[in-house]
């Protein structure tokens, strides 16, 4: 039975309103089809209903072609006709893909259809901002949105299922896939889980434009040591359960019916070979009744870990742990038979892995009809459509974050002379990020934005991204001399976050910072675009420039929607989701930290204390820090009652103004600490947070109900509690500014 909190219904929100797919799953005659199929099936084809692979069958544009495919294209082929195929991935194409549905369905014993799988993490042809970005827009709808555009574009070329959202907490910046994910934040990440499986998956997972979403790695893959892609994990469980499940939850509670297990090792034991993770706590614990596809070759990895005498073993400890379908090792097809056969899988876990995924096909019609999502008209129809570029810009200024805009620099008017310096500055192979596979040249440079916006500006390199180039300092220095205002992009390239970019200094790489000093010293206003996929440590004279935009990857639109930030179009309205530190060493940073029990004075270094000698504890940009072209003042916190009952509700307000002479959009967030407790808790936690339109001299209230589920957290017996006592509670613009208000939480 799934544990059924309040928070698990919270976490749920309106889509409990909604019919979750996990309620189309078999029952009745649906069930007697694939049980009556899993009885048909000969344990060979079992183990390939069990195996998918990367698509190396089409050619063209469509694949993204993976380097480890042993296989060839025959011998995939082959494979397919022997029924050793459930599905294939990163390829995709309409008519390749009905050929290959047509060889599943009429010429392999059974005719199970294929499942067309694919890293669609931010977009498949329209790029979206990365999923970092998209977060600091502070807006589980505009996600939403963003992964429901993706899916009607990955399906009308013929995909079914997401590797995506990739829901990983991300506190350590040098950890390179921080850029796939929502942040550091629990809340936020939890919200945004939902949203984009919500969005993916659509109305009806029948429907033609319905994509499976997969919530991924499970588990705390984020939480690699060192930052390091692929290392191991120790984690203590109440902050594995508190802090790096609950966006998984949150996404199964959302209806998704997949996940994958993560790379790493979590302590001790590999995620792919955790049988506590993806049985006990998955399916026995929250009841989840979907499917596990492990990470790509994760489960032949088990061997290097030191956990698997060899693949054979490697195959049995996956499929005993709970992972339903091995990607790419093809260890399933080549042990299962043998393993069942001499007695060490018992075949009845086999068949529940089978039914397992027989059962997600079934959920999005591919039993009926196979060839559901290939259909030639809609792949001519619904890629690059206007309203997806349209929301590919919006997502993309929406997620800028301006971190500083001294002396009101920004907006800057448009017949000021620029001078645009910098290698992202004319740079369109950057645009997209890490997770994107540019097929095309539609991405949209800073310099082409400016030229559509009616810019007058003057383009210079400068440097390359991290090694300087002959005269590219002079010409730079001389392009500002001759300027009003410098517009500085620099940052970081797409291949430095992503998958196996960990780095071990979040800086912007050297040239870069040489460019930025000389450019400072010709004397013009400088404002800094940054380019990045995660938070970077800030330093020299790009930290000093008097205005910072947070620029991130944002795909297709990225020079329009920077344009329309720039010159005021449109207001910046984007939060950090991670927070920015004061120094590169300070890492993992985040704001949900523990005080110690020898807390340092904010600001001050004294000795014995918490701390570096030689680097402040906090941030240089907190997270949730963004500035409007508004001025923004909070009121103080008013709170309905100072006491919350045990089953009562609280309410929190304060108003907020806009004392500027420009309109904005205000993020108003709500903070809560636990003062004392059975478990030492963070000082501070983000629990709401509320999107408020100022015009000039404007004031708006910003209202927030809170319950006892708000003040949960994992106690000593590793579930989820309440205690009653004291707790401060902030309504603020970021994690590191505003004056708290004390409430007690009663006794039941
Ligand atoms: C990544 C996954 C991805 C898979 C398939 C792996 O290397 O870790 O996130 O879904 O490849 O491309």
């Amino acid at each position: 039975m799934p544990n059924l909190t309040r928070r698990t219904l919270l976490a749920g929100g309106t889509l409990m309103l909604l019919p979750l797919p996990g309620r189309l799953f078999a029952q009745g005659p649906a069930s007697g089809r694939i049980e009556a199929l899993i009885a048909r099936m000969t344990i060979a084809e079992k183990a390939g209903q069990l195996s998918i692979f990367p698509d190396n069958l089409r050619t063209g544009p469509d694949v993204v072609v993976n380097p480890e495919m042993k296989a060839g294209k025959d011998a995939m082929e082959a494979k397919l006709r022997a029924g050793g195929v459930t599905g294939l991935f990163n390829g995709s194409g309409v008519a390749a893909g009905r050929r290959l549905q047509q060889i599943a369905v009429e010429e392999t014993r059974l005719g199970i259809p294929l499942i067309f799988a694919a890293d669609v993490i931010h977009g498949w042809r329209t790029i979206f901002p990365i999923p970092l970005g998209e977060a600091a827009a502070f807006d589980a709808d505009l996600a939403q949105r963003t992964a429901r555009a993706s899916a009607v574009e990955a399906s009308a070329l013929g995909l079914h299922w997401t590797f995506a959202p990739m829901v990983d907490i991300g506190r350590d910046q040098r950890w390179g896939r921080v850029a796939e994910g929502a942040g550091e934040d629990v809340h936020l990440a939890n919200l945004l889980a939902a949203a984009r499986v919500r969005g993916f998956q659509g109305r009806r997972l029948t429907d033609a434009d319905a994509m499976l979403a997969c919530p991924k790695h499970m588990a705390a893959y984020g939480a690699a040591e060192g930052g390091r892609d692929y290392d191991s994990v120790e984690l203590s469980e109440a902050t594995l359960r508190g802090v790096y499940l609950p966006p998984f939850k949150a996404g199964f509670d959302a209806g998704a019916l997949t996940t994958m297990s993560a790379f790493n090792d979590l302590n001790g034991v590999p995620a792919t070979a955790n049988r506590k993770l993806l049985t006990g706590i998955l399916r026995e614990e929250w009841g989840f009744r979907g499917l596990v596809v492990s990470d790509y070759t994760s489960d032949a990895e088990l061997i290097a870990h030191g956990f698997a005498e060899d693949g054979r073993d490697a195959a049995r400890l996956s499929i005993l742990a709970g992972v339903d379908i091995a990607m790419t090792s093809d260890l399933y097809n080549l042990h299962l038979p043998e393993l069942v056969a001499s007695g060490a899988v018992p075949v009845a876990v086999v068949d529940e892995a089978v039914r397992r995924v027989l059962r997600v096909k079934q959920a999005i019609g591919l039993l009926d009809d196979p060839y559901r999502s290939l259909d030639a008209g809609r792949e001519k129809r619904d890629v690059y459509l206007p309203s997806a570029q349209a929301l590919s810009r919006e997502a993309g200024r929406r997620s800028i974050v301006m971190l500083k805009n001294e002396g009101g620099v920004l907006p800057l008017a448009k017949r000021a002379r620029i001078a645009l310096i910098g290698p992202f500055g004319a740079d369109k192979a950057n645009v997209y990020g890490p997770w994107a596979f540019p097929r095309d040249d539609r991405g949209v440079s800073i310099a082409d934005g400016l030229t559509r916006a009616g810019a007058s500006f003057t383009t210079v390199k400068g440097c390359d991204v991290e090694a300087p180039i002959a005269g590219g300092i002079e010409a730079a220095m001389a392009a500002a001399r001759a300027a009003d205002v410098v517009l500085l992009a620099v940052g970081e390239t797409a291949n430095m976050s992503g998958e196996a970019q960990a780095r071990s200094l979040i800086d912007v790489p050297k040239a870069q910072r040489e460019l930025a000093d000389a450019v400072a010293a010709a004397g013009k206003p400088v404002v800094v675009l940054l380019r990045n996929g995660r938070a970077l440590a800030l330093e020299g004279a790009v930290r000093g420039a008097p205005a910072i935009l947070v620029t991130w990857f944002l795909g297709t639109q990225t020079g329009n929607a920077i344009a329309d930030i720039l010159f005021g179009d449109h207001g910046p309205s984007g939060r950090l989701p991670v927070s920015f530190p004061s120094g590169p060493g300070q890492q993992p940073f985040y704001y949900a930290q523990k005080t110690t029990g020898r807390p340092r004075p904010p600001g001050m270094m004294p000795e014995f204390t918490t701390g570096y000698r030689d680097a402040p504890n906090d941030a240089l940009y907190p997270f949730g820090h963004g500035l409007t072209y508004g001025q923004i003042e909070y009121g103080a916190v008013t709170l309905g009652a100072p006491r919350l009952a045990w089953n009562g509700t609280l309410t929190a307000r304060a108003r907020i103004t806009n004392r500027g002479t420009r309109a904005a959009e205000e993020v108003a967030q709500l903070y809560i600490r636990d003062r004392v407790a059975s478990m030492t808790r963070p000082v501070k936690e983000l629990k709401r947070f509320e999107r408020l339109s100022l015009k000039p001299g404007e004031t708006k209230e910003a209202r927030f109900t809170l319950t006892r589920a708000d003040l949960e957290f994992i106690g000593q017996d590793e579930r989820w509690i309440a205690e009653p006592g004291a707790f401060d509670l902030w309504i603020a613009p970021s994690a590191a500014s505003g004056t708290p208000a004390r409430f007690m939480l009663d006794r039941a």
